[in-house]
């Protein structure tokens, strides 16, 4: 089968930093896929490139078959490429229910959103009452989004760009400054998304915990290249992975 995301010899330079050096991988529908990597070493970056935040100097970038390096962001957003935030964006002063919703993040065709909204809002409530009891809390859905507490809000960023029911989802670091508990809620969505959703989940995380129980494939990133692909064991076994990431894990 065809991946859903294809990125080809990927380059990308800021200034006289490589921060993206041909990097090349697939991201298949149904999975949760890791992206790690030491701090600086280009995975934001990645999620940038592929979501059209930042332009691709070389390389292409392919989804569901398809040339996408040159398609502006709320175009691919519209196709399917969905992402969260490292830090939650809400609208202050704005029920949580309205927040939500905006998370079908389609750009600026009032008729398109109409339409959409149309035809989504029959399975939306259906949507979140599957989400919610996942996500682990309970929501009073007028109250405002900034009364909650900023894990609760972290895990809704996720709840809304599930309800965009993406194709891919690129989520950026979710469980930073989580709890425990959080955290495996974050995770129980993902994992929804991926499961039962099909959605291909390309996951950035820095626990590497998360990463092997979660993650059946991972690309680890450093200086901007990719070093090593595999499954858990391929990578928690590479000489390179050890001295780049897992070495200096061990030693901090
Ligand atoms: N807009 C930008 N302008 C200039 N340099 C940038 C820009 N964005 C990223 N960089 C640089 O590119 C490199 C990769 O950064 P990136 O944020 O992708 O790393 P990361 O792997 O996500 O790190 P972390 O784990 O700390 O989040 C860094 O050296 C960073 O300073
Ligand atoms: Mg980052």
């Amino acid at each position: 089968m065809e991946p859903i995301l294809k990125l080809d010899n990927v380059c990308k330079r800021f200034g006289g930093l490589v921060a993206t050096d041909h990097v090349s991988f697939s991201v298949p529908a149904g999975d949760i896929t890791g992206l790690i990597g030491p701090n600086g070493a280009g995975k934001s970056t990645l999620m940038n490139l592929i979501s059209g935040i930042y332009d691709v100097d070389e390389g292409h970038i392919y989804f569901e078959g398809e040339d996408v390096t040159k398609m502006p962001a709320y175009q691919r957003s519209r196709k399917g490429i969905g992402r969260t935030f490292q830090t939650p964006r809400f609208l202050y002063r704005s029920n949580i229910l309205d927040n939500l919703l905006l998370g079908m993040d389609l750009g600026e065709d009032i008729n398109y959103f109409k339409s959409f909204m149309g035809a989504k809002k029959g399975n939306l409530k259906e949507r979140l009452d599957e989400l919610i009891p996942v996500a682990g809390f309970d929501i009073d859905w007028n109250s405002d989004i900034n009364a909650i507490p900023y894990g609760q809000r972290k895990l809704l960023e996720i709840v809304r760009s599930m309800l965009a029911m993406p194709k891919i989802m690129l989520v950026d670091e979710p469980a930073a400054g989580l709890n425990n508990r959080e955290i495996e809620n974050a995770m129980a969505l993902l994992e929804l998304a991926a499961k039962k959703y099909n959605i291909g989940v390309l996951l950035i995380e820095h626990s590497m915990d998360m990463i092997m129980n979660t993650c059946s494939n991972i690309v680890v990133i450093n200086f901007g290249k990719k070093i090593c692909e595999g499954g858990p064991e391929t990578v928690a076994s590479d000489p390179q992975v050890i001295e780049a990431y897992l070495g200096k894990d061990l030693d901090a």
